[in-house]
């Protein structure tokens, strides 16, 4: 977002004319931010020259969002078999999809086996009987390399007490079930946390699976998931994507050499892609103070738009774009929800705020959307793509008929 003659802009839009034509509460993508972060993780992550991304689209499931990442030459990381699906409509090839299972049902391990698309399997149960169900076949195994890092403790997937991965000292019992079934283990996988900032534990991580890798032959890749953050608060310091590159280029190149095959990197990135590019736009529908005569600001939308602060605690960047030179005061943001977690900001600065004003949460585009809910019977908001010139309403405003649908057809005369 830009600032011109005191009026804010996304991509050559201004914000206020976007919200009168298409309503508040909506999130706008820009295109062009989208394109600029895929650019910095191909040029500065993907240094080592096989390297290959997935779009996790957890991150963000929109397919217009999906479909515009993959055209770039994205896969996708998928949890779900409906992210499977998702992941084809949008055009990603079978094999460009990893479907990294999640205390999945064989029911549902079956249905993305047979759409061809690669299982990564999380546990020796489920590599057992993923065997047992198709022996000889190609997969992948995801390892914890018993180091977890990311922006919130609910975000580290690796370490001692994750539920995630098979443990980096069960190799040898890896290697008995692919042996057993006449697998073919094709890849291996880690995915240690999300948000993080710091590059000292990627680098151990990748150690770790390195060392793993080291114990099976025939591999094809080596993916060691996402996790790339961004920085959420004004003065904290980008990702130093170029280090990250090239330290993980050298460990790929000296493990190739002795491996004696070029055996590709993978990484599986969804915020770093997608966060900046989202706003979510919400007009002020209220203020009060508290008895303490603190400043409450209330909104048209809530947690139950963008969850992360309720949930995570999570700082968001908010802009008064209907008066970005009002006095700076204190207050608290909140939402329309009916529980004291739904917040925005606490004790913030903000240029003067009144009702009727337009608030644009920053850095909302990952895991915002993607973890909306009806709570309180409320419609989702809209989504919209900005892509220079071009304005596109990816997704419709629910309404009271569009949630009621959810359950049938609903009669009661
Ligand atoms: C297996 C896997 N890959 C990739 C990601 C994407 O993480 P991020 O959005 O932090 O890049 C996740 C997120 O939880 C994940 O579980």
């Amino acid at each position: 977002m830009i600032i011109k003659d005191n009026q804010y802009y996304i991509g050559p839009h201004r914000v206020d004319e976007l919200c009168c034509r298409f309503g508040t509460p909506l999130y706008v993508y820009d295109a062009e931010i989208i394109r600029a972060r895929i650019y910095d993780v191909k040029t500065e992550a993907g240094v080592y020259p096989k390297t290959e991304f997935l779009y996790a689209v957890k991150a963000n499931y929109n397919p217009f969002l999906i479909h515009h990442i993959v055209k770039k030459g994205l896969g996708v990381d998928a949890v779900s078999p409906e992210e499977v699906r998702l992941g084809l409509l949008c055009g990603a090839k079978p094999e460009q999809i990893l479907f990294t299972e999640n205390n999945a049902t064989d029911a549902q391990i079956d249905e993305v086996f047979d759409l061809g698309v690669l299982i990564n399997v999380g546990s020796l149960s489920h590599l057992g009987r993923f065997g047992r169900a198709h022996p000889g076949s190609r997969v992948c195994v995801r390892f914890n390399p018993n180091i977890g890092i990311a922006s919130h403790e609910s975000n580290i997937t690796g370490g001692a007490d994750s539920k995630f991965g098979i443990s980096f000292q069960d190799v040898d019992r890896v290697k008995g079930l692919i042996d057993q079934y006449q697998l073919r283990l094709v890849g291996i996988h880690q995915h240690i946390g999300s948000g993080w900032l710091r590059l000292r534990e990627p680098i151990l991580a990748l150690d770790v699976i390195l060392d793993i890798a080291k114990q099976c032959d025939g591999l094809e890749f080596i993916d060691v998931g996402g996790g790339f953050g961004v920085p959420y608060r004004p003065k904290e310091h980008r990702l130093d994507m170029k280090t990250l590159g090239r330290q993980i280029a050298k460990r790929m190149e000296q493990f190739c050499a002795s491996y004696g095959s070029d055996v590709a990197l993978r990484f599986e990135p969804g915020r770093y892609i997608i966060a900046e590019a989202g706003h979510l736009l919400t007009t002020v529908s209220g203020m009060k103070q508290s008895i303490s005569r603190r400043t409450i600001v209330g909104t048209d939308t809530g947690m139950h738009h963008l969850v992360r602060t309720a949930m995570y605690g999570s700082y968001h960047e908010i802009v008064n774009i209907t008066n970005p030179d009002g006095m700076h005061q204190e207050y608290d943001v909140t939402g329309n929800i009916c529980e004291c977690a739904d917040f925005f900001a606490k004790n913030r600065m903000l240029p003067e705020v009144r009702e009727g004003d337009i608030l644009s949460i920053e850095t909302a585009g990952a895991y915002g959307m993607a973890m909306a809910s009806n709570y309180q019977f409320r419609p989702l908001p809209a989504e919209v793509l900005v892509d220079e010139d071009r304005v596109t309403e990816i997704r419709p405003r629910q309404t009271f008929g569009t949630l009621l649908a959810q359950f049938g057809h609903v009669s009661f005369s």
